[in-house]
């Protein structure tokens, strides 16, 4: 077992494959993982729920600083307003400051001892880990991204319509890269899929052979 843990960090915008991806890492290699999306949907849903405004700094801030990693596994995380709250809230540098730390422990010592962590998100290989030995971002155009959302949405239960996902998304998508802090971007040493034209089975074979071209050493 390595003396420090490895870290993974998996980054891309909305529908991008991330979070399938980062899952199956984990799994595979017996690393933790966080879903830091989680973190600013749950700040989201705490102003919401609060009658607070997302755009308002000090109530998002508040939210940020009070918030319980219980609140992670809440209600609703996933719904469309929540996912849209959470990108206004992503995009104050208060909320990203008081979101920090927690990240950042959960890379250096991950839960149960595990040898690793995967974490997946907009900025993990750029700001919260910018020293961790693997890091993949993932990409596809935002029409299949949409067309995966819709999907996904629909499994749920919910009678989504692609023209609107696909309006959102950019919406967020721009918020997310035109952000004045920690904007979605891939790290310079980041490995780059582009998964519009690939299942999640080829996705899972690259970024698992990046990750052991990137740690031959530690074996
Ligand atoms: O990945 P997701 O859709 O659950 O993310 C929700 C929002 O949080 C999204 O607008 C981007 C933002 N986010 C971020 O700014 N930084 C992260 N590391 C993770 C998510």
């Amino acid at each position: 077992m390595p003396d420090t843990p490895i870290v993974v960090t998996v980054d891309g915008p909305a529908a991008s494959g991330k979070g399938t991806i980062a899952r199956r890492l984990a799994e595979h290699l017996g690393f933790a993982y966080l879903d830091t999306g989680l973190l600013y949907r749950a700040v989201a849903r705490r102003v919401i729920d609060g009658n607070g405004d997302p755009a308002d700094s000090d109530s998002a801030v508040r939210a940020a600083r009070a918030l319980e990693a219980a609140e992670l596994a809440g209600e609703g995380l996933r719904d469309e307003t929540v996912a849209d709250a959470a990108s206004v809230v992503a995009a104050d540098a208060g909320v990203r400051a008081a979101l920090l730390d927690f990240q950042r422990a959960f890379a250096a010592a991950p839960p149960n001892a595990a040898p690793g962590a995967v974490l997946d998100g907009r900025d993990i290989g750029t700001a919260v880990c910018p020293d961790a030995e693997v890091k993949l971002f993932l990409d596809a155009s935002p029409e299949v991204r949409a067309r995966r959302r819709v999907r996904e949405l629909r499994e749920r239960g919910s009678n989504a319509i692609y023209a609107a996902v696909l309006r959102d998304m950019e919406t967020r998508d721009a918020r997310d890269r035109d952000r004045a802090v920690a904007p979605l971007a891939p790290a310079e040493d980041a490995f780059v899929i582009d998964t519009s034209t690939m299942n999640a089975d080829e996705v899972f074979r690259e970024a698992l052979a990046h990750f052991d071209a990137q740690t031959t050493s530690r074996k």
